[in-house]
């Protein structure tokens, strides 16, 4: 989604800011610009539909010199994609705007500023902001106040950072529902969405907390909380472990985040076990405080983070001996949901950032639950500050819009909460040891399942015409399964639908010919001989079937089924395991249809707007 990126420095800043950019189009986008204050103390700014090697292009050919600016990434919701519709957004020549966000209130505003005389030029809700600062630093004189009384008219979610030729020194920038950090740099300052934009520049940054509105010069920094007080952040030095602009060897991010798995899952495992059952504190300090009593779990997750509380659903329900539901964030926070005694909400997310999952999580805490804990890749995020309890999955930055180690990293967490509450709901203790085994054993089988790489390149020919496919699976496959079409779909754009093996007679079984292939995730559980006779089913009707299975499953290739033997391994990882050769599939079939891998049409990384 939409990216930010500002800097205030006695050097130029638009390389700055175009390597921000660069670093942000992981988000997901479809126009870029930037904007400078000259040292005529004129804005110049570049804008352009497309990606920001356009807009790079566009500037090298005319240079922006200045020592202050805000750069954009849009991903399009109020009008089209359109260089007029791009941000920096300005006001009279003198305010510059970049804002992440829905604005709602936008046409009442918009209405109100044009009886004031200000002339709109694109359909944004953004350019309200600008005009509103304008509007009101005429009468108040200072940036800062003009900034403080627009946002206290906005409704709806902003992150917006704003520059002002009356102020050149000054960026001024307003936090609600968006994220924004500062970094803090020695004789220069910055503020991006997100931290990954300004690694180069610096490595000490300030969280601001919701409604905070700062007002940062080359030296100072001075932030006020919403009631408009002076306030001190906290500077954390950034522990980003590894510098996640390079794909290094790797043709993708994608790729390379699949090939990372076993790594990622190891640094998740790293000092949070003992040889017999999770260490409470992998949770959080005191965790066990709220732990121990948890009689219910209600998941909230969005998209594959919502897939990976499908599995955790079968794991807790049948090793934890506690209840669990899991729903849609987009549908839990508008629906009157019935909370459960000693319940503990937990939302599942890559970033930590998504609109609907932090709703769901702000909402929690007006409905009673005991708890509330996230399970969650990035440390700094709304969702880790917001909730009492946090996991962090230590995947280390995934730059691909497909969620990949994300998901793997967080059904690892999830199976450690499956102890972590297990364990206080008279869980056996052989049966906790059984699953500390298999997590220990996960990142050599991780290693094994991404070997498979070639042979799945090689399977993955068969998909290059096809424009449907189906997958099945049971048990906790089935979310695998939905896993692998959603990754399938979001990258290849082929259609892909999932089922619970069991229900194919219900319906899609119409559906089967020999144009539409069908993939089935078949490790060798309980459940087995019940998904053979659906096999069996698929291929009586002459459908063409890709089964990944365990080798002791005895599946044999024909002219009617690919087989693909997927290492043996603990069932209870199986989901885990089973998952990456689904990735694979989906990437190298991408890859044949020539497809953007990594940055999805219409799809951006982190969905910060509803
Ligand atoms: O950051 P989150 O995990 O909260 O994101 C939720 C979804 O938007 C995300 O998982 C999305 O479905 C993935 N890009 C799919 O690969």
């Amino acid at each position: 989604m939409c990216g930010i990126v500002g800097a205030t420095s006695e050097r130029r800043v638009a390389g700055i800011l175009l390597e921000g950019l660069k670093r942000l189009e992981y988000r997901g986008y479809d126009s870029a610009g930037v904007a400078v204050i000259d040292a005529n103390n004129e804005l110049k700014s570049v804008r352009r539909t497309g990606k920001v090697q356009e807009l790079k292009d566009a500037i090298a050919q005319n240079p922006l010199d200045g020592t202050i600016g805000i750069a954009h990434t849009r991903w399009a919701t109020h009008g089209g994609v359109t260089e007029a519709n791009a941000h920096p957004h300005r006001s009279e020549d003198e305010i510059a705007v970049v804002h992440n966000g829905i604005i709602e209130n936008h046409e009442r505003l918009r209405e109100e500023l044009k009886a004031e005389g200000y002339v709109f030029n694109s359909q944004t809700d953004t350019e309200v902001i600008a005009h509103l600062i304008h509007h009101e630093r005429k009468t108040k004189g200072d940036l800062l106040d003009a900034v403080k009384s627009a946002v206290r008219q906005l409704e709806g979610a902003y992150g917006t950072v704003v520059m002002d030729t009356k102020h050149p020194e000054r960026l001024v920038v307003a936090r609600s529902g968006s994220p924004l950090v500062i970094g803090v740099g020695i004789g220069e300052n910055f503020v991006a969405s997100d931290q990954l934009a300004l690694l180069p520049v610096t490595r000490q940054f300030i969280y601001l907390e919701e409604g905070d509105v700062a007002d940062i010069n080359r030296t100072d920094i001075a932030i006020y909380d919403t009631e408009g007080n002076s306030v001190e952040r906290e500077v954390v030095e950034s522990d980003v472990s590894y510098d996640a602009g390079g794909k290094g060897q790797y043709r993708h991010f994608m790729l390379k985040e699949i090939y990372e798995q076993p790594i990622a899952v190891r640094n998740t495992l790293e000092g949070r076990l003992s040889e017999t059952t999770v260490l409470d504190n992998a949770f959080g300090e005191n965790a066990a405080e709220i732990l121990k009593d948890i009689e219910h779990v209600q998941i909230v997750a969005c998209g594959t983070s919502y897939h990976a509380g499908m599995v955790a659903r079968y794991w807790l329900e049948s090793m934890a001996n506690v209840s669990c539901n899991i729903e849609i964030a987009s549908e839990f926070r508008y629906r009157k949901s019935y909370v459960h005694p000693n319940s503990l909400l937990v939302t599942i997310s890559q970033s930590g950032e998504t609109a609907d999952t932090l709703a769901a999580l702000r909402l929690s805490k007006e409905l009673g639950y005991k708890g509330s804990l996230t399970i969650c890749n990035v440390g700094s995020s709304s969702m880790v500050r917001e909730s009492d309890l946090a996991f962090l999955t230590r995947a280390g930055a995934e730059i691909g819009v497909a969620s990949t180690k994300a998901f793997t990293t967080q059904l690892t967490g999830l199976l450690m909460l499956t102890l972590g509450i297990g364990k206080y709901r008279g869980m056996p203790e052989q049966q906790q040891e059984a699953v500390v085994h298999a997590l220990q054993a996960l990142p050599t089988k991780l290693e094994e399942a991404v070997a498979l790489a070639d042979e799945i390149e090689e399977l993955a020919q068969d998909f290059a015409n096809k424009d449907h496919s189906l997958f099945l699976g049971r048990g906790n496959q089935y979310p695998i399964a939905m896993e692998g079409a959603l990754k399938l779909k979001e990258i290849s754009y082929i259609h892909a639908e999932a089922y619970a093996a069991g229900e194919l007679k219900h319906g899609p079984l119409a559906l089967i010919d020999e144009e539409m292939p069908v993939i089935v995730v078949a490790p060798n559980n309980d459940l087995l001989e019940k998904l053979k006779s659906n096999v069996e089913e698929v291929r009586a009707r002459g459908g063409l079937m890709y089964v990944f299975a365990d080798k002791n499953a005895h599946f044999k290739s024909d002219d009617t089924m690919n087989v693909l033997n997927v290492c043996h391994c603990d069932e209870v990882i199986a989901p885990i395991v089973y998952t990456v050769p689904l990735q694979l599939l989906s990437y190298y079939v991408a890859l044949i249809k020539g497809t953007d891998v990594d940055q999805p049409r219409n799809l951006a990384k982190s969905v910060t707007v509803e």
